[in-house]
């Protein structure tokens, strides 16, 4: 009986869920976890759509409901590739001039929520696969410097804030991984107000191993960054595209990922814990079938929010 027990009670790090306004109800989300993240609602196409227009209700919505309910808020995320808003991809000006807009974005953003929102991803999947930056608009119209740029604008705006640089498949992908470390250590050296890593961790039941998984941990933390484990998501069927019968033994496995992971992260020395945040409440509403049409079912509750062994394995 989830009303009886807390996810976030059982471990001594923030347990954090993705969330769009709506599900800002849910009982699961009051009950079961002590940190959240807007999977949509702070992304430039919902929050900044024109270039004069900030759209304020949504991320306030989720903002006032984790100050009411003691949620700490980690948002994401101020500078991305996808998701913008057709007046920022066409945006025409000197380099100086992108500067000026993308520190407007930033600062408008960051000072409104100055001290509400407690944590954010400045920076989401600046890096390719092979290790070079991705070809962005702002690596296109700025350089790398805009890299360095954004977390400034977010430190100005608010110097209590947490600053994350956040991606995808680095527990294997080593050249991105090393790559990632070596620019976020070497920023960090010259003083630019960086505080933390967040590891997607989009993986599977069976890939990438566990030894990839806690080596990557392991470097984050070595390098004396805060880990976010910050999208996690654990899909039981990586592969297929036709339907298949979910069994007992997929959810297990499933299961034993989940508690793989947790445990191991509450290793980790406190001043590295920044917490685990799943992407999203219960299968139903995971991003995954929709972008890769497939069948899966990542997340620790089902479709009608029962409890999975995974939350189940989790808890006990
Ligand atoms: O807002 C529109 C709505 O007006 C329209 O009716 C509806 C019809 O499909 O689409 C809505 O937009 C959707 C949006 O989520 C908000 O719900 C988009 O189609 C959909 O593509 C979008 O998906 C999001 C995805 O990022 C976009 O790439 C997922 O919810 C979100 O979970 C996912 O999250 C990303 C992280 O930000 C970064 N890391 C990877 C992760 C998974 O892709």
């Amino acid at each position: 009986n989830t009303d009886q027990q807390s996810l976030y009670q059982r471990y001594d790090f923030p347990v954090g869920v993705a969330i769009e306004p709506p599900h800002t109800t849910e009982p699961i989300v009051q009950t079961q976890f002590n940190s959240i993240t807007p999977s949509n609602r702070f992304k430039p196409e919902f929050i900044h759509p024109q270039e004069k227009t900030f759209y304020w209700h949504h991320a306030d919505l989720l903002v006032d409901y984790a100050l009411a309910n003691e949620k700490r808020l980690h948002a994401h995320t101020l500078i991305w590739h996808e998701q913008l808003p057709i007046w920022m991809e066409n945006f025409q000006g000197s380099k100086s001039d992108w500067e000026a807009m993308m520190k407007h974005h930033i600062s408008t953003i960051v000072k409104r929520y100055k001290g509400k929102v407690q944590a954010w991803d400045v920076i989401n999947e600046a890096f390719l696969e092979d290790g070079t930056l991705r070809p962005n608009i702002w690596l296109k119209n700025i350089g790398s410097s805009y890299i360095e740029k954004a977390f400034q604008y977010a430190h100005e705006a608010d110097p209590e804030a947490l600053l994350f640089y956040n991606d995808f498949n680095l527990s294997f992908r080593p050249t991105k991984r090393k790559a990632v470390l070596d620019l976020m250590t070497n920023l960090k050296l010259r003083g630019v107000p960086i505080h933390g890593i967040g590891m997607q961790s989009h993986i599977s039941t069976i890939f990438p191993s566990d030894q990839d998984f806690i080596s990557t941990m392991e470097k984050i933390t070595q390098a004396g960054f805060k880990l976010h484990i910050s999208e996690l998501d654990i899909s039981v069927n990586s592969i297929s595209k036709e339907k298949f019968e979910l069994t007992d033994e997929m959810l297990q496995r499933q299961a034993q990922r989940y508690r793989f992971i947790f445990n191991n992260y509450q290793r980790i020395e406190k001043q590295y814990q920044h917490g685990i945040t799943i992407w999203g409440v219960s299968d139903g509403e995971s991003w995954i079938p929709n972008y890769f049409g497939r069948e899966d079912y990542p997340l620790l509750f089902d479709e009608f929010f029962n409890p999975k062994p995974a939350y189940c394995g989790l808890i006990k």
